[in-house]
């Protein structure tokens, strides 16, 4: 019998699979496969990107599969150099052509731009008008911190129903959390076991890799799961939306089974603390309409 996530539900009422599959660095030719395992253990929430350059093999998945378009939850992003009001609404376009999808789920502005913030808002009265048309179920950003997310919301109409950002027990975005929370913003973690601490500027310190932590390999010891479910679950246990990535059908699966087992309030502080507070991606507040490329 197949296990599904938990379900979130949005400001809008929409409802979003607690759990998904991230695709971020999944080579085009790995990314069909991935997608198609995923979803026959069970995933429902498929999280790609227009700059993740597979959209189109995301939709290759997505087709393969049996499970029918409408019981799976697809997010893409709007990429910094498509920011702009008609610009957006054209990369759109371009998204949903390469995902061969005739619509989204989620659609989220892949960072704020803090010193071009007029194109950060023309970009999201885009995703507004999309959702208005019904061409997207929900909208979103990422990367946006407290002070920009005050900024947008001044600006626009419709808050935000996800706020996806770097989260891992090194880096827990307590403030970032509580803010989302008040607001009525669901908080999405990417990079949700560390991954940016393995593959990012980190790399080379294995201190930052939350799945080397003693308190999180004594916790996977004690329960007999891995140091990722165990991480894993450390997000559920926050009412968090966890999209870790692997290409490997081992671990795909491996990740998605964190739902015959929970943490004690106790194991879920061990795992708060040890948060730095040093993030291991790209600070938002640094980011300008040509950064990454
Ligand atoms: N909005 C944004 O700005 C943003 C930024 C970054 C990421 N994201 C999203 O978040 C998703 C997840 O983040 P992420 O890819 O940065 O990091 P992650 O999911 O925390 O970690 C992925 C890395 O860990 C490895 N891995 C996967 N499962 C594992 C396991 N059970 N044990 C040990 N290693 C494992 C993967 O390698 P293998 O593939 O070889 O298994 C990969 O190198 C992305 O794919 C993307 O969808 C969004």
């Amino acid at each position: 019998m197949t296990t599904f996530a938990p379900v979130l539900q949005l400001n809008n009422g929409v409802e979003m699979p607690a759990f998904g599959l991230g695709v971020y660095q999944s080579p085009p030719e790995q990314t069909v496969p991935a997608v198609e395992a995923a979803l026959r253990d069970g995933y429902r929430l498929i999280d790609t990107a227009a700059a993740y350059g597979n959209e189109a093999q995301v939709g290759e998945g997505l087709r393969r599969s049996d499970v029918v378009r409408e019981e799976v939850f697809v997010t893409t992003k709007l990429w910094l150099t498509d920011y702009g009001y008609d610009e957006a609404l054209r990369a759109f376009d371009h998204s949903l052509g390469e995902l061969g999808l005739d619509y989204l789920d989620l659609y989220l502005l892949h960072w704020p731009v803090p010193s071009a913030f007029d194109a950060t808002v023309a970009s999201y009265e885009a995703a507004q008008k999309l959702l208005a048309d019904g061409r997207v179920r929900a909208i979103g950003v990422c990367n946006h911190a407290p002070e920009d997310l005050t900024r947008l919301m001044e600006r626009t109409e419709i808050v935000p129903a996800v706020n996806q950002v770097e989260l891992h027990p090194l880096f827990i975005q307590r403030e970032l959390r509580d803010f989302d929370r008040r607001n009525g913003i669901i908080t999405q973690s990417w990079s949700p076991i560390g991954g940016v601490n393995r593959y990012g500027s980190n790399a080379a310190d294995q201190s930052t890799d939350p799945l080397r932590a003693p308190a999180v390999t004594d916790i996977a010891e004690k329960y007999g799961k891995t140091p990722a479910q165990v991480v894993l679950r450390w997000h559920l246990e926050h009412s968090l939306c966890a999209i870790p990535k692997s290409v490997k059908e081992h671990r795909i699966k491996e990740n998605f089974d964190v739902f015959d087992f929970s943490l004690t309030d106790d194991e879920v502080a061990a795992i708060d603390a040890l948060d730095g507070g040093r993030r291991g991606g790209a600070d938002p507040a640094s980011v300008r309409l040509d950064s990454f490329s």
